[in-house]
């Protein structure tokens, strides 16, 4: 089966938390305001799939689920084959694992899909962490800068068969020239003009990441920590449309 239909709400929420009683209530909150969730580690490490499928229930939102698999390509794909049958809309892998695993992780998506008749998810490549600069790659052996590494990973990724990456809003426009149109870019570091930017550094406004060519933009706090958080979304959502 095909990735489901292109999502018309870019905002994905991170309902980043371990407590299963708050991240059902944001997702039940925010059901009618944002396109999809974003439910990461710390949530599934300590909820598992059972934790997911309730939050998934509260919010009938597609689901961004960003476990981050990096590992070899035989066991990437078993976590691939585990997490399908969630029905997630977005998984996602570190590109840093290299071609072959990559490759198996999306493979993996498309066999499970067909296995358990399900929609087979967007499998999307995590190029460098936001909180990696060009020091931090130079720790790591990495001697390019940070937008040039991201753009090898990046074309790595789409050669690979992935459907698309995680990158900064700082990056989107390069990869969008690089990539075309239809290699799905994911931003986090997204800050509404009016919310505060909390640790991210180097962030955009929802409306510059998605001009810059985003097509998913990932947003936390300005939602989660609003005192209210379905009208905090809905003007994010229609500045957007603005
Ligand atoms: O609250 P905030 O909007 O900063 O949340 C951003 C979300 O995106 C968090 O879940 C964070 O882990 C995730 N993320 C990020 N930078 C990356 C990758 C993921 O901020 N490079």
């Amino acid at each position: 089966m095909t990735p489901a239909a292109n999502l018309r709400n870019p905002v994905f929420c991170a309902l980043d938390t371990s407590d299963l009683g708050q991240a059902t209530s944001w997702a039940a909150t925010l059901a009618d305001t944002v396109g999809g969730v974003k439910l990461g580690l710390e949530f599934f490490n300590a909820h598992g799939p059972k934790g997911v499928a309730e939050v998934m229930r509260a919010s009938g939102l597609p689901l961004f689920l960003d476990l981050k698999f990096h590992d070899i390509p035989n066991t990437v794909a078993g976590a691939v084959k585990s997490v399908v049958p969630l029905k997630p809309f977005m998984i996602n892998v570190h590109a840093n694992g290299g071609r072959a695993m990559m490759q198996a992780a999306a493979k993996a998506a498309h066999e499970a899909a067909q296995t358990h008749l399900v929609d087979r998810p967007l499998v999307i490549g995590v190029t460098v962490l936001t909180s990696m600069d060009d020091n931090d790659l130079r720790e790591v052996g990495v001697s390019e800068s940070t937008l040039d590494n991201v753009r090898r990973l990046a074309e790595l990724a789409k050669i690979s068969g992935l459907d698309g990456v995680v990158c900064s809003p700082h990056e989107a426009a390069a990869l969008r020239r690089d990539l075309g149109p239809n290699f799905k870019l994911i931003t986090p570091g997204v800050r509404p003009a009016w919310a505060a930017a909390n640790d991210q550094k180097r962030a955009m406004t929802p409306a510059e990441a998605v001009a810059s060519g985003a097509d998913y933009v990932v947003i936390g706090r300005p939602i989660t920590a609003a005192s209210d958080q379905a009208a905090a979304a809905k003007r994010i959502v229609l500045e957007l449309a603005a």
